[in-house]
């Protein structure tokens, strides 16, 4: 299993994080040490993944307030510095909500100690992302837990982009899923579809996988339907960056073909996210903002020669959103949800641990 990707260095006091940018060639680390080079990482998918997003918003929200001090020596008016710092933060990456609601977690808790120094809460908040960090984890293997009784013995499962260890602080959403599943001893193999442009499910999902002993084989996204018509895929689970309140998913682009294609092979098509990836306030998938990336992205996959006529515009929409109609249930560290999601969902989230 792959160890931490997404490393606190206490004698450094810096985030390192395992630069995906470039597996799976080269396991290079890359520090984050203040606000600019924490929206650098996460607008460049150093780090990606909804959950991981979420953890690193919180490490930003941490160098946010050391910057802050070392800017205004927690002088008169720093409050004002530091929103605006966190402002910043919150508009790094719009889709996946997790990195909204790491930052406006911890800005909660400086709302519920008014009069704090920012020392105080420098180090109230960096306690905070350590600990949310080992957080994700454990509520990953609660989902796993839940989703791998979902699987049976045998299943071949697809999955579209990265949900696993990399996407998370560890164990995975969707991968969780199927390393759960793994762990109750049943025998399951993944279809990574590869997941233009990123390619996050030929790179890095079959990475991981590969590194744990899960058998994995990566396809182009467009034998999507083939591999469906000849039989080759029983379960699809996958990741969501942002759920409406009526159950719409958002997760990375194409996730929603595989989801028309399953239904119409009549594969079950799951969705596996904590709970801090639903949006309440957001009444429906129409709703969701879809991060529009640079089309070098889809012009030159290897960074270096193009693969589009100069001058020819592309598309480059991230994610896309997959009705809830096309979902046969949610899995969450609080068990799996069923249609009607309004219902299921309202009563999940609401739900004390
Ligand atoms: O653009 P990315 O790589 O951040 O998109 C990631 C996804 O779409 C994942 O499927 C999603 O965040 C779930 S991660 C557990």
């Amino acid at each position: 299993m792959l160890n931490s990707h997404i490393r606190y260095d206490a004698s450094a006091d810096a985030l390192m994080l395992l630069d995906q940018r470039h597996l799976p060639v080269r396991e290079d680390w890359f520090a984050v040490t203040d606000l600019a080079t924490t929206v650098y990482a996460l607008q460049v998918m150093v780090i990606r993944g909804a959950p991981a997003i979420g953890v690193t918003a919180a490490y930003g929200c941490y160098f946010c307030a050391r910057e802050t001090l070392r800017e205004t020596g927690g002088a008169q008016g720093w409050e004002e510095a530091l929103k605006a710092r966190l402002s910043t933060l919150v508009e790094a990456r719009p889709t996946a909500v997790n990195l909204r609601w790491g930052v406006e977690h911890l800005a909660a808790m400086w709302d519920e100690r008014p009069g704090i120094g920012l020392p105080a809460l420098a180090t109230v908040w960096l306690d905070r992302a350590r600990n949310m960090q080992l957080e994700d984890e454990e509520i990953n293997k609660a989902m796993g837990a839940f989703g791998a009784n979902l699987l049976a013995d045998g299943d071949r499962v697809m999955t579209h982009c990265n949900a696993g260890a990399l996407a998370t602080a560890g164990w995975g959403t969707a991968l969780g899923v199927i390393y759960s599943a793994v762990e109750q001893g049943k025998t399951i193999s993944v279809i990574a579809n590869e997941t233009r442009p990123f390619l996050q499910g030929a790179r890095l999902t079959a990475w991981e996988l590969h590194k744990s002993g899960v058998p994995v084989t990566v396809a182009c996204d467009n034998a999507c339907a083939l591999l469906m018509k000849k039989g080759l895929v029983d379960k699809v689970v996958v990741g969501a960056d942002r759920i409406a309140a009526n159950g719409d998913a958002a997760n990375k682009i194409g996730t929603y073909g595989v989801a028309l294609l399953a239904k119409a092979h009549g594969i079950p098509f799951y969705v596996a996210a904590p709970v801090s990836t639903f949006d309440l306030r957001c009444p429906s998938g129409d709703l969701i903002p879809i991060e529009e990336r640079t089309p070098r992205e889809v012009t030159h996959p290897t960074g270096e020669s193009a693969i589009v006529p100069d001058g020819v515009p592309v598309y480059n929409y991230a994610f896309d959103v997959t009705p809830a109609e096309l979902i046969a249930g949610i899995v969450t560290e609080r068990g799996v949800l069923k249609a009607p999601y309004t219902e299921s969902i309202a009563r999940i989230v609401a739900r004390p641990y």
